[in-house]
């Protein structure tokens, strides 16, 4: 597909820039103020269904099985049904249990990934409940499934994933506040999510101007050989998706560590030129992730935080803009996505076709 890159230099640069927009468009039309709930018309599970499911199993490669593991957590807060995201690729091969009053949510943006339509036929035939959480619209995953929430990201062309990450995600915060509603949520918790979800695009559209600071950063980090990320719980997947985005687009080698796992091997790495990008929201483990970061600064480990105010700890604090705890991740992770496309850029790498990658994997 070929479209307008509308003055950008690269498709992800323009991907990046039109996230205020697209997560507007993902909630158009969704919010019911009256209930403080959200519809969601291609669901296709009333509420008696919606009551009795047990258990969410959220299948996705990728940045799309990152952008599950935020929506596991959302869903698991706020509908307080146990919920968990697992790679489709790996779930395919090992004969998993399939359970009638489990809900499966297969999450893509392409709606093409093998791994992950093989894993919906697969359900489908044992007569599981599948929905999807799908960008194009009409894709094969799409068809496939018994319904679901389109994402409405709009055309994707950059290899590599970025509004569709967070298009994904504000949907998983739709669908988690709708059975949430029907189930344990509060109309003032239901309300509280919502006036966050309004508050996302002008939010995002501060970070996005944050670029230039971001950039500067990037020149320091971009002589890394390798780079860690952390994070915790909510900041976990964030943690994740932006060392997969970092790996893919600039080849600098990165991974990401529950911040709490640190002390469990990963510390050993921790030196002056193994750098840590950690993300540090102002929520209830403020103070554990804190005292991550004095352990890997114990240790001249350098470091750059996300964060909602200044880190002393950190060398490098990016500021973001506070939201709702549950919405945090959301916004985090978007100063990482410029973070690894200037690091790639001074790099001079091809940003938008990474060697080696296809945008959409149709093959097994
Ligand atoms: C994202 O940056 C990647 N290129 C890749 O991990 C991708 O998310 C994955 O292949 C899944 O694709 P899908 O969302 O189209 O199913």
């Amino acid at each position: 597909a070929s479209y307008d890159m509308g003055g950008h230099d690269t498709y992800m640069h323009k991907e990046i820039s039109e996230q205020p927009d697209a997560v507007d468009r993902v909630l158009r039309g969704r919010i019911d103020d009256r209930f403080s709930t959200v519809h969601l018309g291609g669901l296709n599970l009333d509420p008696r269904e919606a009551r009795g499911i047990r258990r969410v199993k959220i299948l996705g490669c990728g940045t799309s099985y990152h952008a599950g593991l935020i929506g596991a957590g959302l869903i698991e807060g706020m509908a307080r049904i146990p919920a968990d995201a697992e790679p489709a690729s790996e779930f395919r091969y090992r004969n998993p249990v399939v359970d009638p009053d489990t809900l499966y949510i297969a999450v893509s943006q392409s709606g093409e990934t093998y791994d992950v339509l093989a894993a919906v036929q697969e359900l489908k035939r044992k007569g599981a409940r599948v929905l999807g959480v799908v960008n194009v619209v009409g894709s094969a995953i799409a068809r496939e499934a018994d319904g679901g929430v389109y994402v409405h990201a709009g055309p994707e062309v950059c290899v590599v994933s970025t509004k569709c990450f967070t298009n994904t995600v504000v949907a998983f915060a739709l669908l988690a506040v709708h059975l949430g509603r029907i189930r344990d949520l509060s109309v003032t918790d239901g309300k509280r999510i919502i006036e966050g979800l309004r508050k996302l695009p002008a939010q995002i559209q501060e970070i996005l101007e944050g670029e230039e600071d971001i950039k500067k950063l990037a020149a320091e980090y971009a002589e890394a050989k390798s780079m860690m990320f952390i994070g915790r719980v909510r900041g976990y997947p964030v943690a994740l998706e932006a060392s997969l985005k970092l790996k893919e687009i600039s080849y600098i080698h990165a991974e990401a560590y529950p911040a709490s796992e640190l002390k469990h091997g990963p510390l050993a790495l921790i030196e002056p030129s193994l750098p840590t990008v950690a993300i540090v929201p102002d929520d209830d483990l403020l103070e554990k992730n804190r005292a991550a970061l004095e352990e890997i600064k114990a240790r001249s480990g350098r470091i750059l935080a996300v964060a909602h105010r200044e880190q002393e700890k950190a060398d490098h604090t990016i500021v973001v803009p506070k939201n709702e705890d549950e919405l945090d991740p959301i916004l985090m992770g978007i100063p990482l996505q410029l973070l690894a496309y200037h690091t790639a850029l001074a790099m001079g790498r091809d940003i938008d076709k990474p060697r080696n990658l296809a945008k959409s994997v149709t093959v097994e």
